[in-house]
């Protein structure tokens, strides 16, 4: 059975054509000038984009942090990340300190396998640098996660010293992985936060004073230096800071192996959003922090000059009653993270009705270079003969209010509550499935498959 998408201006990074494109099965058969081609049903695509799915390469589903675990689980998590046009997640799985590689590896599948809506995929957190975990980076690689997240903030929970961090890299360059990275200093960020805790200063707004950008732009050179001596790619997640950004533009100048990501939320909202009165700036409480609006210009910049490359959520949610809660009278107790991964999708195209990225961008952006930085290209992240049929058909001319009482998440808050937007997702089709239409979900749990990365197709 093939389906035809019919009057619909085709987007990828060069920009829009008209073009209509042919779905046979699970697979993308053809793209040709309108009128060509011919199939057993048609989707009406006419003043529509049709864009790859969009691909969130940070999402933190069933996440076990600060005493609970983050709201959505792969099911739900992956419902809403389909509403959004986001047809694939890359999840992270989390070693526990004292446990291999290969068990965190399996213990995620056992979460995640038969549960999601869209296909997913694992990056590894190691916290445990040890001979056997570096031995068990290769092992990852071959069963298809060959991205590494390790952090420089969270001491006595994830945090790596410079040392474990050189012997990871050192490994990630030998076995041509890529380490991402947390990078904030997060030593000097418990200094902060426990004076200011001392000092009676305990609500939200503190998480953001107590980690300032300069100590982001210093870990990232860090980071950055760390992966010159080592040879290994460096990949900066959530970058949020001018100062940071900086430090990636030069590396990149200099022709390192540095990518970044920023995240929506440090494009659009700010620690003035931490600032709210009472304990509702918690619901904004991540790491990095919510910065000073004038980094916000920097970002997309950086977005426009190729100097952050993807845009990922960092979908981390945590309900405001019972989890952020855990911090009222400690800052340091809030859970960290926002939930957005319904929403990233919406808020780029916004940055292109801002005229801030152009349509290309937007598409390179959130699907096609996370599909090269990851692994899954040409599977993913273009519309093509021979690619998965991962297709979203966007009505840019629809007027959505974003709210917790209309999205998807299993989150009692929307960290965009009001956010009134040009633009919005029409119909998704999953490896030819149709699973978001104007008559509501048509998907299903366990539709979404594990794919198994490549590495980084951006290497030098
Ligand atoms: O606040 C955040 N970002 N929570 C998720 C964990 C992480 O560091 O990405
Ligand atoms: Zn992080
Ligand atoms: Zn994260």
């Amino acid at each position: 059975m093939t389906t035809l998408i019919q009057g619909g201006q085709v987007v990828s990074p060069a920009g829009a054509v008209e073009a209509d494109v042919l779905v046979d099965g699970e697979r993308i058969t053809a793209v040709a000038a309108p009128g060509v081609l011919t199939g057993d049903e048609t989707i009406d695509a006419a003043g529509k984009y049709v864009l790859p799915g969009g691909i969130d390469a940070h999402t933190h589903m069933e996440m076990p942090f600060g005493g609970t675990q983050s709201a959505d689980s792969f099911e739900t998590g992956t419902v809403a990340a389909a509403w959004g046009g986001t047809t694939t997640i890359i999840d992270f799985a989390v070693q526990a300190k004292g446990t291999s590689l290969l068990s965190t590896l399996d213990k995620w599948h056992g979460k995640a396998d038969g549960h999601c809506a869209v296909d997913y995929g694992f990056h590894m957190i190691v916290s445990d640098v040890n001979d056997a975990s570096l031995k068990e980076m290769r092992a990852c690689v071959e069963a298809g996660v060959g991205s590494f997240k390790m952090f420089m903030a969270y001491p006595g929970v994830f945090y790596s010293t410079d040392g474990e961090i050189l012997r990871a890299m050192q490994q990630a360059r030998e076995i041509g992985a890529t380490v991402m990275m947390h990078a904030e200093n997060g030593i000097a960020i418990d200094e902060l936060a426990a004076q200011a805790y001392a000092a009676g200063r305990v609500g939200p707004v503190e998480h953001g004073r107590t980690r300032p950008p300069e100590l982001e732009g210093e870990a990232t050179s860090r980071a950055i230096r760390l992966a010159e001596v080592t040879g290994s790619p460096l990949y900066i997640v959530h970058l949020s800071a001018a100062q940071a950004l900086a430090a990636v533009a030069q590396a990149r100048d200099e022709g390192q192996n540095v990518f970044a990501e920023t995240c929506p939320q440090y494009l659009y909202l700010s620690i003035e959003d931490l600032a709210k009165p009472g304990f509702e700036g918690a619901k904004y409480v991540a790491s990095p922090p919510l910065r000073e609006k004038p980094h916000q210009a920097d970002l997309w910049r950086g977005l426009r000059t190729n100097d952050l490359s993807v845009v990922s959520t960092d979908h981390c949610p945590f309900c405001f009653k019972d989890q952020k809660e855990l911090g009222r009278g400690d800052f340091r107790a809030i859970p960290n993270g926002i939930p957005g991964v319904e929403h990233r999708m919406d808020l780029l195209h916004q940055g292109v009705v801002a005229g801030e990225i152009s349509l290309g961008r937007w598409v390179e952006t959130c699907s096609a270079t996370p599909a090269r930085m990851f692994g899954l290209y040409p599977r993913k992240g273009v519309i093509a003969a021979g690619s998965d049929a991962d297709i979203v058909i966007y009505d840019p001319a629809a007027k959505q209010t974003l709210s917790a009482e209309t999205h998807h998440m299993n989150v009692d808050y929307s960290a965009y509550e009001g956010f009134e937007l040009s633009g919005k997702v029409h119909t998704v089709l999953s490896r030819g499935r149709v699973v978001v239409s104007p008559e509501g979900f048509s998907g299903g749990a366990g539709h979404g498959k594990f794919l198994s990365r490549g590495l980084n197709q951006y290497l030098n």
